[in-house]
């Protein structure tokens, strides 16, 4: 069976996008009648950015798990619903069929209820990729719980500024994680969050290491033995809560340009729609494929094209614990030939680091079930696509490049695999319903080309159904963030590029945000860590190209420490970020300064510093303006 609304070639992606600009709400209102409703809405759309405030599909009713589980279980009972691949190959791998999947969730959800978990409670979930991670996720949205995945390299330091600012009551959690060699004490992190923490109600343990961990008594419980109870009392059924269609399915942290992480909301019945409506068309799903998508369920990208959008498509999903790299580089090759993999989706940042192995990892793999490769959450440099191309697909296997952010829920411009065309390092085409437009810093669209390229920063005219909501417990700083800086338009704080026929180049972040190994991380936040260590006085923190990370961190730091040996310093200062942020944010470089270039107002000039980290000390531009141009010449000559 096919989708009815899946666009088959280029002239009926011309109709859909042109039908969606003038009539989103017939539209959309189409869309959303291939979906299980427990009510009917009574407006497609209402909306507004000023405040800002979205509205899809108003007044319908819904629960987000009857569209990914119980309306298949007439027809896709016994399919695959997860396959799951351990960290290490030699463990045996497991498969959860739809039914399975539905008994599964039904059980922790009664689990999460017999807790005190309930209808709009904030739980926290922090464990490795297991498929108890799925089902915590789904078990939370059968009854209306908001989920908070947060992914398993943020330290505990991280992990109680999200408690506190989500106001999170519940945490489930594993022992132990295996990522690669690696072994990752969990408990023991949730532990040291929890220190002084009066809110937590209940943690919720599942067994995955068995390394050894405290179970602090009227506090935490045992997974298993908590399903134990609930298979005891029969209880392998939970209706799933009504929904209103904007209520809050989850909150996802994630980084800004200024102060702490911000916990973007999504609402159950736009977020459905398009993340369903995004995986069935860029990725051109068809019934029985296998879909391997690489990312972490703690990221936006493993919420939308690892759970949701396709198991609310009746697709088959693979799940994978470990990393690319271990036991060897050949490991996503092994798995795609192991379960005939249709298609993958990694990001570019996995592909540089694979090329760095050559073609040796790949010899005696068959991947000839590839039919569509994706990447995601960064540029991706020519180099890489080619290399993509011609030893992963073998040149048969169309590329998608799908640009989007945690706040968009979905992907909003990708070509769709073999409809509209690929240009390598190009994401090409919006998405049905989404209205690109570039914008110079006065928020006046481009209208002139250089070399027969507009150029500017991407903004998004008008909602489409996986919008951000809000910030948790702060509108105004969604407001702020998103929809202030230009009028009427939301920003995303990319810049891009766009050829005359209408196709977009992402060029990267035009604000103080990171992409780190695809991974995104504000300087603001690398900087507040960095300045927590004793000695430090002041830090400036800047990305520079990395040839496999895309970018990497570079920090100057201002040192006044007593301690003489520069080296030690320096990893005190990486031991005080891991210990604040987490291992992901690490510094790359740390460059100790003795001051910093400013501005007479005190603003650092970070375009200085940019061009320093990338190693062009020769064009500086205008240092005039600085209070002391001096500290320029020092910063250039300094040593790392
Ligand atoms: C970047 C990940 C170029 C971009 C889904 C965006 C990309 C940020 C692409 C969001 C792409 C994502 N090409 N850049 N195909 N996809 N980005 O929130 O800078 O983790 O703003 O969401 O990643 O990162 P986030």
């Amino acid at each position: 069976m096919s989708y009815p609304y899946q666009i088959k070639s280029l002239d009926q992606y011309r109709e859909a996008y042109n039908q969606s600009i003038e009539n989103p709400e017939t539209f959309w209102g189409n869309i959303g009648g291939y979906f299980q409703w427990k009510r009917r809405w009574e407006k497609v759309l209402d909306w507004n950015f000023t405040e800002p405030n979205v509205e899809w599909f108003k007044g319908a009713k819904l629960n987000i798990t009857e569209n990914c589980l119980d309306r298949h279980l007439k027809t896709l009972a016994n399919t695959p619903a997860i396959i799951w691949e351990p960290n290490d190959p030699d463990e045996h791998h497991r498969i959860l069929t739809y039914k399975d999947l539905y008994i599964k969730v039904c059980q922790f959800a009664n689990v999460l209820k017999n807790n005190g978990v309930q209808k709009g409670d904030r739980v926290c979930i922090y464990m490795g990729m297991i498929p108890e991670l799925a089902i915590a996720v789904l078990a939370c949205a059968r009854i209306g719980a908001v989920h908070s995945v947060i992914f398993g390299g943020f330290s505990a330091q991280s992990i109680a500024d999200r408690l506190y600012d989500a106001q999170a009551e519940y945490i489930v959690t594993c022992d132990g994680a295996y990522r690669g060699a690696k072994d990752i004490p969990l408990k023991n992190v949730i532990d040291d969050a929890l220190i002084g923490n009066r809110t937590i109600k209940r943690v919720i343990v599942c067994t995955r290491t068995r390394t050894p961990v405290s179970m602090i008594k009227g506090r935490d419980v045992w997974w298993e033995d908590e399903v134990k109870k609930i298979e005891t009392l029969g209880l392998n059924e939970c209706p799933a809560e009504e929904m209103d269609a904007e209520d809050p399915l989850f909150i996802l942290y994630t980084s800004g340009s200024t102060g702490k992480p911000k916990g973007v909301v999504h609402a159950c019945a736009g977020y459905m729609v398009y993340t369903n409506y995004t995986f069935v068309n860029v990725f051109q799903y068809q019934r029985g494929d296998v879909h391997f998508c690489t990312a972490d369920i703690g990221w936006i990208t493993g919420h939308s094209y690892i759970v949701y959008g396709p198991l609310s498509a009746g697709g088959t999903t693979l799940m994978f614990e470990g990393v690319p790299t271990w036991p060897d580089a050949g490991r996503f090759w092994q798995i795609i030939d192991k379960f005939k993999v249709n298609i993958l989706y990694t990001a570019p940042t996995a592909i540089r680091s694979l090329m760095g192995f050559g073609l040796g990892p790949l010899q005696g793999k068959d991947l000839s079930s590839l039919k569509i490769l994706g990447t995601v959450g960064e540029p991706i440099n020519e180099e890489a696509w080619h290399w993509y191309d011609e030893y992963v697909g073998r040149k048969k296997c169309p590329i998608v490049d799908t640009w989007w952010q945690t706040e968009t829920g979905g992907i909003l411009i990708s070509n769709l695999a073999g409809v509209t065309d690929a240009k390598p390092s190009w994401a090409t085409l919006p998405m049905p319903g989404v209205q690109p437009i570039l914008v110079d810093e006065n928020g006046k669209e481009v209208t002139d080309t250089e070399d027969g390229l507009y150029k500017g920063n991407l903004c998004i005219k008008a909602p489409w159904p996986s919008i951000i909501r809000t910030t948790y417990g702060d509108h105004e700083r969604c407001r702020k963030n998103y929809f202030s800086t230009y009028e009427n338009l939301y920003f995303t704080g990319d810049g891009a590029l766009k050829d005359k026929e209408g196709n977009y180049r992402i060029t990267g972040r035009v604000d103080d945000v990171l992409n780190v190994s695809g991974h995104r991380i504000g300087t603001a936040e690398v900087e507040n860590a960095i300045n927590m260590h004793a000695g430090v006085v002041e830090s400036a923190v800047v990305g520079y190209p990395h040839d496999i990370k895309g970018q990497g961190i570079y920090a100057y730091v201002i040192y006044q420490g007593s301690h003489g040996n520069e080296s030690l310093t320096r990893k005190d200062i990486l031991q005080t970020v891991t210990r604040i942020i987490g291992p992901i944010a690490k510094p790359d470089k740390i460059q100790f300064v003795s001051g910093l270039p400013k501005t007479r107002s005190g603003k650092i000039m970070r375009r200085i510093l940019r061009k320093i980290a990338e190693g062009e000390t020769q064009n500086l531009g205008d240092t005039s303006t600085l209070l002391d141009p001096n500290v320029v010449d020092e910063i250039k000559n300094g040593k790392i």
